[in-house]
């Protein structure tokens, strides 16, 4: 499904996700990878898969050697330009084979874009394919079926050269409870030279069980552990969850 947020409005994406915001939280996933490795002596080696403009990376980097997959071109040349140093390369988190391994995988929101049990079981196949023996895949999907509950967000940013501004309302909801999927559908509007223009981007992202996600990732061939994830300020309003899940090769 084309996404125009990773298209044609890559653009406005930093107005949207400030890499700042993203500290804290690369933090814990470098401690849950860094603990599930135990100690070394040399710098290690991250694959990001879904890994957008970046900002991951940009905090792991410090620590590891990080290869960074997506499937948008647009987001990974907003990468490039923040992590010059790391390898870039186009895919689908379901597909791409690299044809080596690495210490450890990274999969953050862009799971969320697994809309049923075969797509994620695809990218559970896809990180354990790039895992030597004993390596650590994180799983960091925004909710889970127990987590989501239908929620309104907004936000607003403009660029400090003034050339940009967004505004921009999420609104999050399930129409079928039913199914593995809930709606997240976006109205942005948004100022540039041309002037201001509305733009209204409708994703479809996955909702699965905490058991649903232990089944998958155990039937991949994982060790599966649950581990928390501190929310700090993302906890107040928004339906993230507090789980992560931490698989072992
Ligand atoms: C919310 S953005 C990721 C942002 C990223 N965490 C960051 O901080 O920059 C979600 C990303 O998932 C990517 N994506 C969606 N489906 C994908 C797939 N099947 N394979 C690879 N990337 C995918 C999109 O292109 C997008 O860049």
């Amino acid at each position: 499904m084309r996404h125009a947020l990773y298209d044609e409005l890559v653009p406005f994406y930093r107005l949207l996700d400030a890499t700042e915001d993203h500290e804290d939280e690369v933090a814990q996933f470098v401690a849950v990878l860094d603990g599930a490795l135990g100690p070394s002596e040399s710098r290690r080696s991250l694959l990001e898969l879904g890994a957008g403009a970046g900002n991951n990376a940009f905090y792991a980097r410090e620590r590891f050697d990080c290869t960074l997959v997506d499937l948008s071109e647009p987001m990974l040349s907003l990468s490039r330009a923040l992590n010059p140093a790391c390898e870039h390369v186009v895919g689908d988190l379901r597909t791409v084979r690299l044809g080596r391994t690495f210490d450890a995988v990274l999969v953050h929101d862009a799971i969320c874009y697994m809309l049923t049990e075969e797509d994620l079981a695809a990218a559970a196949r896809t990180a354990f394919a790039h895992l030597r023996a004993g390596g650590a895949a994180l799983f960091v999907p925004d909710c889970v079926r127990e987590s989501f509950f239908e929620h309104t967000d907004d936000h607003a940013a403009d660029a400090v050269d003034g050339t940009r501004g967004l505004r921009m309302i999420e609104w999050m909801w399930d129409p079928d409870p039913s199914d593995t999927t809930y709606t997240v559908d976006y109205a942005f509007l948004l100022k540039d030279a041309s002037g201001v223009r509305a733009v209204h981007d409708r994703h479809i992202e996955g909702l699965f069980s905490v058991e649903t996600w232990r089944r998958i990732l155990s039937d991949a061939g994982f060790r599966v552990e649950i581990v928390g994830r501190s929310l700090g300020d993302l906890g107040d309003a928004t339906p993230y969850t507090d789980s992560m899940f931490l698989a072992v090769k």
